[in-house]
């Protein structure tokens, strides 16, 4: 038999397990994972690549500033949101190379985050141990006028991207979403969609070429990394293929002057009369006009104690207000439009009067260049609807609305550049054959539990109630607007038929196309999510 430790070791080791038990075991754990990342960071690239600043560990006092500086979503800035161990905030595409590899190495997933706007959180949350690859300081923007193209880093923001081409040009624009803090990583990845979708498609239908990290730690550009890959980062999300550096883009021409409106009706000035035409011409008129409807269940100005639904059309022209009216008096005079409900603005200022300054006086441009924002609890879902809402079932749809009370939606109108373009053109497929998106969208600003309960079970159930009126076999969403409910893998060895079921709805006959690519390309299935594109089964 061993004579026992020395006094003081086991001295030593007692007080190891003590202090062992006060912290906290994900604590602990994190700081070994800090460690053996930083020492395969530091190995992975040059002295002259200067890493020093750019790993946060859970310990760095400014490790919680940088996780929620891009949380656009306050259900995931909760203290049960699972935390990344590490954050990684390249400033250099070698720092993506090593990244990715040391993930690799690790065994860690790895999380892809641009601009954060994620509706699930899922490019900052897992359940999973995980680091968080933050592209936010790879934000160069490098606008080639004469060619009217740019390139674009994945962690600039499409406000930044506005704003750089409007420095350069006032023809030129961009066919991309309306919201100046959303990610181009993220965004045109997902497809991207903007006002100005029925003239020029999405974003994705304008992209020339990309450079891209896979899964080996190569950089790739569209040459070298082929046609396939290519497609599938064109509207598949690119966190199911690798880490986007940049898009280069296609600028598109716009008019010197452009026309913007907003106007109202509640049930009791016929909004039913309106959004029943609004099917009909909102998808075959000018495809320079884009008018988007936000409906929405309001108390009633008229009716006391009465509740009522207000239909807002927000409309983005690209033309004079002349040319508009001609054409609203024709085709909609239901809306009741008037010249002075016209604005004439630039390009880049209806940029700024969508992104939520329609009232009073635009702020300056430079207004564009802000990454604040004051995040909500929201919850959002998606559908297409491809044959016209009937009177009556828009009359019982706004009744149910009333009903529930807080859930709003948003109607987009497709049609015009939108159907011209083959469903397989890129992995987005929801193009000829599509009326209008519905997005359904719920906000809140208090952190109660119960309360966020009660508004996800509204906003499934008006999704349930409208289940008739909308896309079928499969009921198609929209990837940017992401919504786990439709769906999600576990990426274990059913991740093909978990994956078929979201991705069918996403991507309808392009999935198949997706899989095989993402076979080809990252066969051990390192780029995943909750709802990734699988690799082909065995
Ligand atoms: C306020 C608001 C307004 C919006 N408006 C519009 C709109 O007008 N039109 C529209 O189409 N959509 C809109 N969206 C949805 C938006 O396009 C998507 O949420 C988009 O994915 C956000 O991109 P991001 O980079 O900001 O998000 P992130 O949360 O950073 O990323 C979203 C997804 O892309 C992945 N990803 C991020 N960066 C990379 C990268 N560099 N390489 C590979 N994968 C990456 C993430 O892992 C995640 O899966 C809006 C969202 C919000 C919150
Ligand atoms: C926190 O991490 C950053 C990034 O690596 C580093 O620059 C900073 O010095 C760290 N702060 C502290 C207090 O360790
Ligand atoms: C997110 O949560 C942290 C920690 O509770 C809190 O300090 C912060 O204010 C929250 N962020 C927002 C934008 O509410
Ligand atoms: C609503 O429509 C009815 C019937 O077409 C019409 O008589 C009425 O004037 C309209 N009301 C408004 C406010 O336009
Ligand atoms: C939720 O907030 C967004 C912007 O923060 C706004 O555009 C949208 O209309 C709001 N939706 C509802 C239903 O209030």
């Amino acid at each position: 038999m061993k004579p026992f430790a020395s006094l003081p070791s086991l001295f030593a080791l007692l007080l190891f397990v003590l202090l062992s038990l006060r912290l906290s075991p994900s604590c602990a754990a994190s700081d070994s994972a800090y460690d053996a990342f930083l020492q395969c960071f530091t190995r992975r690239t040059q002295p002259s690549d200067h890493v020093s600043g750019i790993v946060y560990s859970r310990d760095n006092s400014s490790f919680a500033g940088v996780l929620v500086s891009y949380i656009r979503n306050l259900r995931f800035n909760s203290s049960s949101t699972p935390k990344p161990l590490v954050i990684v905030t390249p400033t250099r595409e070698s720092h993506v190379q090593a990244a990715v590899l040391c993930s690799k190495d690790l065994g860690v997933h790895l999380k892809l985050r641009s601009g954060g706007h994620d509706y699930e959180g899922i490019s900052y949350v897992s359940e999973d141990d995980f680091f968080i690859l933050d592209m936010f300081n790879l934000r160069s923007i490098d606008v080639d006028i004469q060619g009217e193209t740019a390139w674009v880093q994945a962690g600039a923001t499409l406000g930044e991207l506005y704003y750089r081409i409007s420095e350069k040009s006032n023809v030129h624009g961009f066919p991309a979403g309306v919201c100046g803090t959303v990610g181009v990583g993220g965004h045109l990845s997902g497809g991207g969609y903007g006002n100005m979708l029925r003239k020029y498609g999405l974003s994705v239908d304008n992209i020339i070429d990309a450079r891209i990290v896979d899964a080996e730690g190569r950089i790739l550009d569209r040459k070298a990394m082929g046609e396939d890959l290519f497609w599938a980062i064109n509207g598949g999300g690119g966190a199911s293929f690798g880490v986007i550096l940049a898009y280069q883009i296609k600028l598109v021409p716009v008019p010197e002057k452009v026309t913007v409106f907003r106007v109202e009706k509640t049930l009791d000035q016929n909004a039913t009369d309106l959004v029943y035409k609004w099917q009909f011409v909102a998808p075959t008129t000018d495809p320079g006009l884009f008018m988007r409807l936000l409906l929405q269940p309001v108390t009633s100005k008229t009716q006391k104690g009465q509740k009522t639904l207000r239909v807002s059309v927000v409309t983005l022209f690209l033309g004079n207000s002349d040319q508009l009216l001609a054409i609203t008096d024709k085709e909609l005079p239901e809306m009741g439009l008037k010249k002075e409900n016209c604005i004439e603005l630039s390009w880049i200022e209806s940029v700024l009067w969508w992104d939520g300054f329609d009232s009073g006086p635009l702020p300056a441009l430079e207004t564009l260049l802000s990454r604040d924002y004051a995040a909500n609890y929201l919850k959002r879902k998606s559908d297409y609807v491809q044959t016209p809402i009937s009177k009556a079932n828009l009359d019982w749809l706004w009744k149910k609305m009333i009903e529930l009370g807080k859930v709003g939606l948003v109607f987009n109108p497709y049609g015009g550049r939108m159907s011209e373009i083959p469903a397989s053109a890129t992995p987005f497929p929801h193009r000829a054959g599509n009326l209008y998106k519905i997005q359904y969208s719920i906000n809140w600003s208090e952190d109660d539990p119960e309360l966020e309960k009660n508004y996800l079970a509204q906003i499934r159930r008006l999704y349930s109630y409208t289940t008739a009126f909308v896309s079928k076999n499969p009921r198609s969403a929209f990837l940017n607007y992401r919504d786990l409910d439709i769906g999600t893998t576990t990426n274990g060895k059913n991740s093909y038929e978990e994956g078929e079921v979201y991705g069918g709805k996403y991507f309808n006959d392009n999935f198949q196309r997706l899989v095989k690519v993402k076979t080809a390309v990252d066969p051990s299935d390192f780029f995943r999510n909750e709802q990734s594109i699988p690799t082909l089964p065995n």
